[in-house]
């Protein structure tokens, strides 16, 4: 007979997950805290792929709202009398349309929208509608319609309002409109309603009311929140291979995103033909979404803006010919774009910059400490042209930490090369990117574990796993992130910021998957890598912790059955905090012991776990792990996190079973003795 230890049984009874067996032993060795846990840690990486700016995060629903795509009528279709011009009030974006009277009474003269992938609006919700328009003679009357082409019931029209066009002067005039039913395809129509006037349009623009923080230029409500839940501790755009540009006038130029709206130039989006199965030619850049906007968007999410700039290099996948890069003896205006960034985001409201700042609504300075010259560069190409840049911005900006590019792979040639190099340099930070597959992030573990402690810190700046032929945002690669993510954790005295990407895709507009958050036009929905993230963010704890088995880190080495863990503790509420990932498909019983509580005992302990929805029972009466599952916009929550008490065995340990293909976070609160 058995004899099993009362503690047990009765954890036994009212757990079901518990264990009387521990397999595995950890040690939270509680008398050594290690290293504090940059602010900056997890983080986000924004970039205009997939339609996540215009289309996307950017609360603007007219495509082309300027006529400034290279075919200027991209996205409208006009009918009766409508003529496009050149010489409107912006100088950057002249083009317009002149709406005049159909040639029949019985006629209409107007332009209709198509919005991306049609405009996605709710019911009794308010939209501004806006236009700068002016008159050649007598007043003229806009008809402003939201229509549902698709509709089944006796009028197409769910929304409209009337504009009174009474000046001959460029003038900006607005509406609201009220949809009585939600459509997530609708169309802007706007009839030109006078018999008698002409009138001239220019900047048409359609946006919810109720942005996110209620900005005029602002944000896609749950979009916005999506990444405000993140609780990220970095912030970085724009990109991406976006920032590069095919050719160097494509690059993304910031000085050309602030400023009034209307007169921020169109660019072309480098996704639009990327991928010739994912096609997409009305993809450009309205600048809408700038950079004031995303230093705006930093400081509301509590995160540390990081811009990455252009280093004089075009995409070096996208365009192989030497010549399109920037001479050396060229760079000048590169570099002083970099200058006058600092002096944009942090500059005195005296200085150029810093005036335009304060003029757009923000006198206060925003706080940039970090700055990336060059995307994911590589070659003796980019290292000549970053060292310009590093010298001139030390002159002009030593308070400022620069993070220059490892190439696009950890490991292999150009990333063995530019290690090296950005030491040489003096570079604060260097960017590691991996979209790898799970194995190579089965087997990482402990890849920070040896890094040189002196010299430039590590910012993960893009990682995905992509297993093969599983391109989508299935769950077992997010397991794999977070055995990762232990592993940054434990070494957060090199790896100070981190970011998975791509952050956002329109499902119906997307370039590249795996991505971290879906949406329509009018849903959205978070990925179990999502989840991960928000998970390790929300509970990061502020300084390291050892764990081990056996004496060593736990990052799925030989005899530690697929376990993952990281632990931390958060100084303020006293609390340790133990990431342990099972990436093993069996149950993993383990004893947590607290090592070197001082007059302190465990007094609870929660665990929030995200393990994978069952896709049926097996012979034995187990349930099936459905490691493909997904999260979809008909079911944004099939996968998320459970809450669980767990029942101390002990003054110092807890005993737990981690479910396969599992992410767990045990949160253990102490309390001292007397
Ligand atoms: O995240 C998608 C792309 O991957 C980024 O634009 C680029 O930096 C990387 O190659």
């Amino acid at each position: 007979m058995n004899i099993v230890p009362l503690c047990t049984v009765m954890l036994a009874a009212t757990l079901p997950w518990a264990n009387i067996c521990a397999e595995n032993h950890l040690v939270v060795d509680t008398s050594r805290p290690g290293v504090e846990i940059p602010a900056t840690m997890y983080g986000i990486f924004f970039e205009d792929i997939n339609f996540a700016a215009d289309g996307g995060l950017y609360g603007e629903m007219v495509k082309n709202r300027s006529f400034e795509f290279p075919q200027h009528l991209m996205g409208w279709h006009t009918f009766g009398n409508v003529s496009l011009m050149d010489d409107g009030p912006f100088d950057r974006n002249p083009h317009y349309v002149r709406l005049s009277p159909p040639s029949h009474r019985a006629k209409h003269t107007g332009l209709e929208n198509e919005g991306f992938f049609g405009m996605g609006v709710h019911r009794g919700h308010e939209y501004r509608f806006s236009v700068w328009a002016r008159t050649n003679g007598s007043p003229a009357t806009l008809k402003v319609v939201l229509e549902n082409p698709a509709s089944s019931s006796s009028t197409q029209n769910i929304a409209s309002a009337s504009i009174s066009v009474n000046s001959a002067e460029w003038t900006r005039y607005t509406a609201i409109l009220r949809p009585d039913t939600t459509e997530a395809k609708a169309r802007l129509r706007i009839f030109l309603d006078s018999r008698d006037a002409t009138v001239d349009l220019e900047h048409i623009s359609l946006f919810p009311a109720d942005t996110w923080k209620g900005r005029t230029n602002g944000m896609r409500r749950d979009l916005a929140q999506r990444l405000a839940d993140l609780h990220p501790g970095v912030f970085r755009f724009p990109g991406g291979c976006i920032v590069e540009g095919t050719e160097s006038a494509d690059r993304y130029q910031w000085k050309n995103t602030v400023g009034p709206v209307e007169n921020r130039p169109t660019n072309i989006s480098r996704w639009q033909f990327t991928f010739t199965d994912r096609f997409f030619p009305d993809y450009y850049q309205s600048g809408g979404l700038g950079f004031y906007e995303y230093f705006l968007l930093a400081e509301d999410i509590g995160a540390e803006p990081l811009p990455v700039i252009s280093a004089g290099l075009v995409c070096q996948y996208q365009n192989k010919n030497p010549e399109t890069h920037v001479p050396l003896d060229s760079l000048e205006p590169y570099i002083c774009d970099a200058i006058d960034l600092v002096e944009f985001a942090n500059g005195d409201t005296t200085t150029t910059w810093g005036a335009l700042r304060a003029e757009m609504g923000h006198p206060a300075p925003f706080g940039l400490k970090y700055l990336a010259i060059g995307n994911e560069q590589w070659g003796p190409e980019y290292v000549e042209r970053l060292n310009a840049f590093v010298t001139a911005m030390r002159k002009a900006h030593p308070e400022i930490k620069l993070v220059g590019s490892s190439g696009p792979k950890p490991d292999g040639d150009k990333f063995d090369y530019l290690w090296p190099e950005m030491r040489r340099l003096g570079l604060d930070l260097v960017d590691e990117h991996f979209y790898c597959s799970d194995e190579w992030f089965l087997s990482q573990g402990l890849r920070y574990d040896d890094y040189p402690r002196k010299g430039p810190k590590v910012f993960a700046g893009e990682y995905a796993c992509h297993v093969k032929g599983k391109k989508w945002n299935h769950f077992y690669p997010a397991i794999l992130e977070a055995a990762f993510m232990t592993g940054m954790e434990r070494n957060a005295d090199i790896v100070e910021m981190a970011t998975y990407a791509p952050l956002l895709a329109h499902i119906e507009g997307w370039q590249w998957r795996p991505d971290m958050i879906w949406f329509d036009n009018l849903h959205s929905t978070v990925t179990s890598s999502y989840l991960v993230q928000q998970m390790f963010a929300t509970n990061k704890g502020n300084r390291t912790v050892p764990v081990t088995i056996g004496g060593k880190p736990v990052a799925g080495t030989d005899g530690q059955n697929g376990l993952f863990a990281s632990a931390s503790c958060d100084e303020t509420s006293g609390d340790y905090i133990l990431k342990i990932v099972n990436t093993s498909g069996t149950p993993q019983p383990a004893t947590v012991r607290l090592k070197g509580l001082k007059k302190a005992s465990i007094i609870s302990a929660g665990e929030l776990t995200l393990s994978p929805p069952s896709a049926g029972i097996s012979d034995d009466g187990t349930a099936i792990p459905d490691l493909d599952a997904e999260n979809t916009i008909g079911s944004p929550l099939l996968i998320t996190p459970v809450h669980h008490t767990v029942t101390p065995s002990s003054s110092t340990t807890i005993d737990v079973t981690i479910p396969p293909y599992s992410f767990s976070i045990c949160r253990i609160r102490v309390a001292h003795r007397q």
